[in-house]
């Protein structure tokens, strides 16, 4: 059988360390993949003058398959979202980000298990009619929903808790307010919820989701929403199960998959040995298991799941005094 080739993409602050500890653990679960590493963001911008360069595109291309860390995007005029480009670029049209809960983390709840289907293209991230008025006291951005995008979206959500096991989707909106584009996207999640009997479906309104997550989370199984609102709930989930470090995500296309961790790329703890590798380990088990690996990913689940609940050298945000190095060693040594 051939190798499967994976494009690595280290990526800015805290990624080259999170990345390297990640590919040691799927190295010592035998996972045998060639990879190919590739540049993006601000590493690349200082080396080769662009964000994205061509060479980037080009393996991302030829792969089909990215683990990616996190890329900083600077600030300022002229410079697009690299994560909202290779998104679009890639018509990585779903973003999979799940959130489990692990015994021994610092969070409030034990029993989250979360699925939100982030749709990834479209709604406020569009990058369609971003003006700012020449005097500088209005600003317009358009957001775009169409039938065949929130269709796609909303029947991946189905078609994932199917094959998940999972039992309720919630389609999550402002319809209210946002008549148009939100009253689409409700209108298509009740045609779509019709065809999948077996399913339960609810709906609510994105204020009262974000209250909900808060006050009873465990009512939740799979989210299915738009862009920005699936952005921010995410970011929510992994509030509920302890933090950004331990938070992936799955950027997934028609056959192209970009898997990387929720959280950016951390300046503040950059450099330092701090950075919790789990998010982008997560996201590493989520490629395992989009390459039919899941032998390989219960394997390194286990393990994370024995780490973090004895506490054997855990990092500082999972409530233990070791760097991603030492938190590394725990994982190989139980591999
Ligand atoms: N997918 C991506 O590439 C992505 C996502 C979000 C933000 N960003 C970029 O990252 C940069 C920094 O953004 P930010 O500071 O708002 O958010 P951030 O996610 O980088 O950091 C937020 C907080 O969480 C902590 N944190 C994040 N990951 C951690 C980990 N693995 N272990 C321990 N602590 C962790 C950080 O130390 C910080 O206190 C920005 O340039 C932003 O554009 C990139």
């Amino acid at each position: 059988m051939t190798k499967q080739t994976i494009t690595v993409i280290p990526g800015d602050g805290i990624g080259p360390s999170i990345i390297e500890a990640t590919i040691k653990v799927l190295d010592k679960a035998g996972c045998d993949f060639n990879y190919e590493f590739a540049d993006a963001g601000l590493t690349a911008l200082e080396k080769h003058g662009e964000l994205v360069p061509q060479e980037t595109m080009d393996l991302i291309e030829k792969n089909r398959i990215t683990l990616k860390g996190p890329l900083t995007t600077p600030v300022g005029e002229g410079f697009t979202s690299i994560n909202v480009t290779l998104r679009k670029q890639f018509k990585l049209y779903a973003n999979l980000r799940p959130v489990l809960s692990f015994k021994g983390t610092k969070a409030r709840y034990e029993n989250i298990d979360i699925l939100t289907v982030r749709e990834n293209t479209q709604g406020m991230y569009s990058g369609v009619g971003q003006v700012v008025s020449e005097d500088g006291t209005q600003a317009e951005a358009m957001s775009i929903i169409t039938r065949d995008g929130a269709e796609k979206i909303l029947t991946f959500a189905y078609e994932t808790a199917r094959k998940e096991g999972r039992k309720k989707v919630t389609a999550v909106h402002k319809a209210n307010i946002l008549k148009s584009t939100s009253g689409l996207f409700l209108k298509i999640a009740r045609e779509v919820a019709a065809r999948y009997p077996d399913i339960e479906s609810t709906e609510m309104i994105v204020d009262n989701c974000c209250m909900q997550l808060v006050m009873n989370p465990e009512q939740f199984d799979v989210i299915v929403t738009t862009n920005l609102f699936g952005d921010i709930l995410s970011d929510l989930c992994a509030g509920l199960v302890g933090g950004l470090g331990m938070a992936p995500g799955a950027n997934i296309g028609e056959d192209c998959a970009i898997f990387e961790a929720v959280h950016g790329s951390a300046p503040d703890i950059a450099g330092k040995n701090l950075a919790n590798p789990t998010s982008v380990i997560l996201a590493a088990l989520q490629m395992l298991e989009y390459l039919e690996m899941s032998d390989k990913a219960e394997k390194i689940r286990a393990a994370l799941i024995d780490v973090i609940a004895s506490g054997d050298r855990t990092t500082r945000d999972l409530g233990g005094t070791h760097g991603t190095t030492d938190f590394t060693d725990a994982l190989l040594d139980r591999l």
